[in-house]
């Protein structure tokens, strides 16, 4: 995800310090490269060598202790494509905000030219306090992105919960995702996505579903909200939490998901149906859980909407990507998707080859478009995928655009 990245995690002194080493992995095993520096009261909670440890690098806390014959907070300002601020105390956030620059970490947060994003966490009387409110504000009205902490418990037992607690890793990952993701070619643009499973009740405690995890989709998401469109991402029931920042409408049923996805309908943007929707539902829900009394049972099922082909004509300007899984003769059933819910390309991959379908991380995918054209993409990652196929879905949409002269 972060491939060759190189990521400054500035830690001051707050409780969810310990949480930070555990993010320092977390961004090396999306493979970033992290080096972090420390404030005074940081070092309070946990020492610069659990750092130096986890990052096979110095992490400085003295301003005046100059590393390599560099002066340190300048050789710290150049060196990232980020610098990311975590737990941002109120004390630091008000030494930001008022070019304060008594340390370490805060010379470099005046020093840098770089993205910083902060992540603040502090007890909740800290967060609302009007000061802190005010200084944040004043960071973000000149450009810097402060995330907003979590509500919980809160580390002291007296004060219960309230808002104040380091987000989750995955959400400060995608803001960090969304920052240092510079092409934003989807700017405005919408993108509506359905995702995962659908499940279809046949009576209080059973359904229909399939093994769809609501990842490809979920990966969708997180790469078009990167490239700034404005993300509509309706799923199913999973396990997985969706990006955060987005709007997300869970649904159950494939009538539901028809009913959501077409009440968000992109127009003039990308529709994109990544949802392994049931094709069938059963035709009467029992309201009563159906016993085993008989020799024989079977289910009738009817038919659910095929959400594609059912906004088909709803699609004017907007491009529609569809997605196909087949054991067999893909390229074929792939081509007949494609031209029977008149799709703008068509992602289809086998489930049977290593490292691609369900649950995993990975695709490995061939992109059919409506020309004829046909892409083989190597396996790779869900997220980088999804970058290829909303870059080649923005193309298709920027020259539709551009042959209406818009
Ligand atoms: N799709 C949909 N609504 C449905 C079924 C499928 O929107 N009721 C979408 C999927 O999200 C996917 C594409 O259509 O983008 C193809 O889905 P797939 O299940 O592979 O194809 P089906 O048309 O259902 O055909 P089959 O199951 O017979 O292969």
């Amino acid at each position: 995800m972060f491939s060759g990245k190189k990521i400054l995690v500035g830690v001051c002194g707050g409780i969810a310090v310990y949480k930070i080493c555990e993010l320092v992995r977390e961004l090396q095993r999306k493979n970033a490269i992290v080096r972090t520096m420390l404030t005074p009261d940081a070092t309070r909670f946990v020492s610069p060598l659990t750092f130096e440890s986890l990052t096979g690098a110095p992490a400085p806390v003295d301003l005046f202790q100059s590393y390599k014959n560099e002066i340190e907070h300048i050789e710290l300002a150049t060196w990232p494509d980020i610098v990311v601020v975590a737990p941002a105390t109120a004390t630091t956030i008000a030494k930001f905000a008022h070019g304060i620059a008594d340390n370490l970490l805060t010379a470099t947060f005046l020093a840098t030219r770089k993205n910083v994003l902060i992540i603040p966490a502090m007890n909740t009387g800290m967060w609302e306090n009007p000061a802190t409110k005010d200084n944040i504000a004043l960071l973000r009205s000149r450009g810097y992105t402060v995330v907003e902490p979590a509500y919980g418990r809160m580390a002291s037992q007296r004060e219960g919960v309230g808002v104040g607690r380091l987000p989750e890793y995955a959400v400060i990952v995608s803001h960090i995702f969304r920052n240092l993701w510079e092409n934003k070619f989807l700017a405005d643009v919408s993108v509506t996505i359905t995702a995962g499973c659908t499940r279809e009740k046949i009576d209080p405690v059973r359904f229909i579903s399939n093994y769809a995890s609501g990842k490809m989709g979920f990966a969708l998401a997180e790469a078009a909200a990167a490239m700034g469109a404005d993300v509509t991402l309706v799923h199913g029931p999973t396990h997985i939490d969706p990006p955060s920042g987005i709007k997300s409408l869970q649904v159950e049923s494939a009538e539901a998901m028809f009913a959501a996805t077409k009440a968000n309908y992109p127009l003039n943007g990308v529709l994109i149906g990544a949802a392994a929707v049931s094709d069938f539902r059963p035709a009467k829900f029992s309201n009563r859980k159906l016993k085993k009394d008989e020799a024989e049972f079977s289910i009738p099922l009817v038919k659910n909407p095929d959400i594609l082909f059912e906004l088909k004509a709803l699609k004017k300007k907007s491009v529609h990507v569809g997605f196909a899984l087949e054991t067999n003769d893909e390229i074929a059933y792939a081509k007949n998707k494609l031209k029977n819910k008149d799709l703008d390309l068509i992602v289809v991959n086998n489930p049977q080859d290593a490292g691609a379908g369900f649950s995993v991380d990975t695709n490995k995918v061939k992109i059919l478009f409506a020309n004829g054209e046909i892409i083989d993409v190597p396996l790779m990652n869900k997220l980088l995928l999804s970058v290829e196929i909303l870059k080649n879905a923005s193309t298709i949409l920027k020259n539709q655009n551009a042959a209406d002269g818009r």
